[in-house]
């Protein structure tokens, strides 16, 4: 079989800046469409943000209804109950105004509404069919209220699968938002500890991505086979070499300094930098950990920030909690990639070379009050087979890896990153 030789690179129209978002009556008026649904969760919702969507999209002279019932993670169910409520009326176009939760939603009701099917037929397989949407869905805007996710940029939307205990999602390019509408300001009512988790989402979007195996180091596909993560590329490269210097002087003041609008700034252009590269290149271990580690949430661990009816170990706290083991393991598929990412994150670390990027992440998690490891969210060594068996089934992820991943490895992985300093 020929090597690969072709790449692909796609990225949703942007409108960046402060007051961007008062701008969107405007902008949705133009994409032809005349009901719009603005879907978002009720802790955005308690920000007011998304009524003032609402009331600037009637000034437009557009019809607006609001969802504001995501649930904070989508499960099967809460985006089943989401679709439900969008089928009982007419919608020509969504906005979605809140985190990966409300926008991965929103992307699920566009495609279920526009081609209603079983909402397993569109999930990746082996969990469900895979089938494709049968043609474009409807306009969706994003408007992301995390600098996180970068779900703005991506072709994907993540659901946890409650009865199945397995998380997983719909992947095509149809999904992708046909704008985002990215304003600092709206960010600035972030609490520490989401601004934490959800930066370290960013982070390792950019780090997995910069180290994912390149786009020619596979077969060659035909046109109908290409996936939405094709592997590192030139141009996913450039987006990431620039994410990494902006989390490196604007991470710790945005934990530390909610109020610092330049520092906002940087860290929501990072997470949508990062989308740029992560949406189109892809992610690989630290993802694929993440997700056993999310599904299997121990009873009791609240971390602070979060809603506190349930257990949850967020997104962003999930990948990076094995981000500093998996790195150590691809650092010899690559190592000036590892150590240009090091510099680039945090030039004073040194000591030795494959420790390196390692070492810069965990002082970005203890610099923001991140758990010490698996076990300071409630894991044992006892959990390490299930998560093992877990993050192998996320195989869409692990062929991304620049090293093969079998599960000695991600034993170890899971081994290392129960206590990481
Ligand atoms: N589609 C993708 O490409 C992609 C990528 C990574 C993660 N995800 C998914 O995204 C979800 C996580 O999204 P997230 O990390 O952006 O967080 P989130 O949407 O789950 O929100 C986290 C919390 O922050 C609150 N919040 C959000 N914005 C706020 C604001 N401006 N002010 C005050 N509170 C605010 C929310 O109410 C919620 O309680 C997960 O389900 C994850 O799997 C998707
Ligand atoms: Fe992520």
């Amino acid at each position: 079989m020929a090597a690969e030789s072709v790449f692909t690179w796609a990225a949703p129209p942007i409108k960046f800046g402060p007051g961007a978002v008062d701008e969107i009556g405007y902008d949705v008026a133009q994409l032809g469409v005349r009901r719009v649904l603005v879907l978002t969760d009720p802790g955005v919702a308690a920000t007011g943000l998304p009524e003032r969507v609402v009331e600037t999209l009637r000034s437009a002279g557009l019809e607006a209804g609001l969802f504001a019932d995501v649930h904070v993670e989508p499960t099967d169910v809460s985006v089943k109950a989401a679709i439900a409520y969008a089928q009982e009326s007419d919608w020509d176009g969504f906005v979605a105004v809140g985190g990966g939760s409300s926008i991965d939603t929103a992307k699920a009701v566009n495609l279920l509404t526009s081609y209603p099917a079983d909402l397993l037929d569109y999930v990746n397989k082996p969990i469900g069919k895979g089938l494709a949407p049968q043609g474009p869905v409807k306009p969706l805007v994003a408007v992301p209220t995390t600098a996180g996710t970068g779900a703005e940029c991506t072709a994907v939307c993540i659901m946890d699968f409650l009865d199945l205990k397995v998380k997983t999602g719909i992947s095509h390019p149809r999904l992708r938002p046909v704008l985002a509408v990215v304003d600092p300001q709206v960010t600035l009512s972030l609490p520490p500890g989401v601004t934490a988790a959800t930066g370290f989402d960013i982070l390792c979007h950019a780090l997995e991505s910069y180290t994912a195996r390149p786009y020619d180091d596979y077969d060659r596909k035909k046109p109908e086979e290409r996936v939405a993560y094709c592997g590192a590329n030139p141009i996913s490269d450039i987006w990431i070499e620039n994410t990494l210097p902006m989390l490196a002087r604007s991470f710790r003041t945005a934990y530390s300094k909610g109020d610092d609008v330049a520092a906002r700034t940087d860290m929501l252009q990072a997470a949508l930098f990062a989308g740029m590269g992560f949406g189109n290149a892809g992610v690989h271990i630290p993802h694929a950990c993440a997700y056993p580690i999310a599904g299997r949430v121990p009873s009791g661990y609240h971390p602070a920030d979060y809603p506190a009816d349930e257990a949850m170990v967020p997104h962003g706290q999930a990948v990076v909690l094995t981000a500093p083991a998996a790195f150590r393991h691809t650092y010899a598929s690559n190592p000036s990639r590892h150590l240009r990412a090091a510099q680039l994150l945090d030039p004073s670390v040194d000591g030795p070379e494959e420790d390196r990027l390692p070492e810069a992440i965990r002082r970005l998690m203890r610099d923001t009050n991140s758990p010490n490891g698996l076990a300071a969210v409630g894991y044992t060594e006892s959990d390490i087979d299930d998560f093992v068996d877990g993050a192998l089934k996320q195989q869409r992820l692990l062929t991304i890896a620049p090293m093969p991943v079998d599960a000695d490895v991600l034993g170890a992985v899971f081994r290392e990153s129960l206590t990481l300093w």
